[in-house]
């Protein structure tokens, strides 16, 4: 056993700050209150209910996540956000349609106690949407400051001790870094020149930054990932994470494609398509706003099948995405996955998947999870770009000198024994042979 790392203990209240809410984040927040009642159950979510094996495989050490680390606990958590529409948490929860009734009703007092703070909102960047809950300002620069202001405001009225921040607004159209996202200065100015390449949620990450809170972006958004913004992240001793909840299709793909090229089956090609009828899918049936998320969901095969090692058994894989807006499925999305591989002496062989999965039940504990770590991250003293996080990220951000990690398995295993690591537990590398000696 090694020093554990100094962490500060989780005193106080954790305000999680959620620009954006909607189905994910009304879902999130509901299944918190029903859990700190007794009234349902966390599942899915790995700091509730996931477990840590320590020591040795005979030592019988598997306490749980959340004994083992100082984590805020459900009961510390204070709830915030921001949204362009203004209704509060109930009548948002009721629209998004996610949950049941008998669920919303035994929590809605506190979820009507949950009004949303007027979001920044410049329609260009989300083409379908039209609210009118929205700051004005002679600029980027100064939205940045009315963000910070209500992050103040906020903590000081709720007596919180501390923020995290994770996005749940709606997918941005594709933007990629320009010369603005380049350093500090240059992100300033642009703020300052109202430049377009500058997104709302650039706005709200650069005012959490500011303000010190850490950052976790669960669209595929550029929003915190960019070096202007890695920047100010280190100097301000901040962490960031991103990007895009890795929840249904996505999750599947990242669950099978390792297990296929453990084998070295080859793949010829995977189409994917998904009907999905929420407000997400309405944002996304707009061309720019699915192109970030094709950007977003196109670049897990590549990365876990390496076809420049593996060229006789990916390098012509073919690999195609789709969303299609389908109103009468709500939120009860259902994705299709068919997938050609190809086995001994090539004979070719087929996988169908047919997915029916709730976006936001699957979203929900991801975005518990990441609040209570990058809570967590921050006490540790960690700063800019959490890539042990990688394990929840459809796309998960890195150092620019590294290629992303996107096989769960691994995700999961660098995740553990940077938990380990933390708490000065040896690391596990599943080597074992000392149990034969
Ligand atoms: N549900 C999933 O499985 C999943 C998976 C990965 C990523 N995501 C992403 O999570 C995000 C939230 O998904 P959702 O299903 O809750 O969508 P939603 O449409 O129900 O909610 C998004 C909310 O964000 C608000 N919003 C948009 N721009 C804003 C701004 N600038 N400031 C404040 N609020 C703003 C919208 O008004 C809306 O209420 C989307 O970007 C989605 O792509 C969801």
């Amino acid at each position: 056993m090694k020093q554990p790392k100094e962490i500060r203990k989780p005193e106080g209240k954790l305000a999680v700050l959620l620009p954006g809410l909607g189905a994910v984040s009304t879902t999130m927040i509901a299944g918190v209150l029903l859990a700190r009642r007794g009234l349902g159950r966390p599942i899915g979510s790995m700091t509730q209910l996931g477990t840590i094996r320590l020591g040795k495989r005979t030592d019988g050490r598997a306490p749980l996540l959340k004994d083992f680390l100082p984590l805020a606990s459900l009961d510390q958590l204070e709830f915030g956000a921001w949204d362009l529409f203004p209704d509060d948490a109930y009548e948002s929860a009721t629209h998004a349609a996610v949950l049941e009734t008998r669920h919303l009703e035994a929590v809605k007092d506190e979820l009507v106690a949950i009004k949303p703070m007027e979001a920044v909102f410049y329609p260009e960047y989300v083409k379908r949407l039209h609210g009118t809950h929205v700051k004005t300002g002679a600029n980027k620069a100064e939205m940045v400051e009315k963000i910070r202001e209500d992050i103040r405001t906020f903590l000081a009225a709720r007596g919180c001790d501390r923020a995290v921040a994770v996005w749940c607004g709606s997918t941005e159209i594709f933007i990629a870094p320009t010369t603005v996202h380049d350093s500090i200065e240059s992100f300033e100015a642009g703020l300052l020149a109202d430049d377009p390449a500058i997104s709302n949620s650039q706005i709200y990450a650069w005012a959490c930054l500011k303000e010190r809170v850490p950052f976790a972006n669960g669209a595929p958004n550029l929003t915190v990932d960019f070096p202007a913004a890695w920047d100010l992240a280190k100097q301000n001793g901040v962490p960031v994470a991103g990007k895009d909840f890795k929840t249904g299709q996505t999750l599947m793909k990242t669950i099978i494609a390792p297990g296929l090229k453990a084998r070295m089956l080859g793949i010829a090609g995977w189409f994917s398509t998904n009907i999905l009828g929420n407000r997400d899918g309405e944002v996304l049936d707009d061309p720019e706003s699915f192109k970030s998320k094709e950007v977003s969901k196109l670049g897990v095969l590549e990365h876990i099948l390496q076809p420049h090692v593996y060229q006789e058994l990916y390098g012509k894989l073919f690999h195609k995405v789709r969303i299609e807006y389908y109103p009468p499925r709500g939120d009860a999305k259902e994705g299709w996955d068919n997938i050609d591989i190809f086995g001994w002496l090539g004979y070719p062989m087929q996988i169908k998947i047919d997915f029916l999965c709730r976006d936001s039940i699957l979203a929900a504990p991801i975005v518990l999870d990441l609040a209570l770590l990058m809570d967590l991250a921050s006490r540790a003293g960690f700063s800019g770009t959490q890539e042990w996080l990688s394990f929840f990220w459809k796309s998960p951000m890195h150092a620019p000198t590294l290629y992303p990690e996107h096989d769960l398995f691994i995700q999961s295993m660098k995740l553990k024994n940077t938990m380990r690591w933390m708490m000065g537990e040896d690391l596990i590398t599943h080597l074992g042979n000392e149990y034969y000696d």
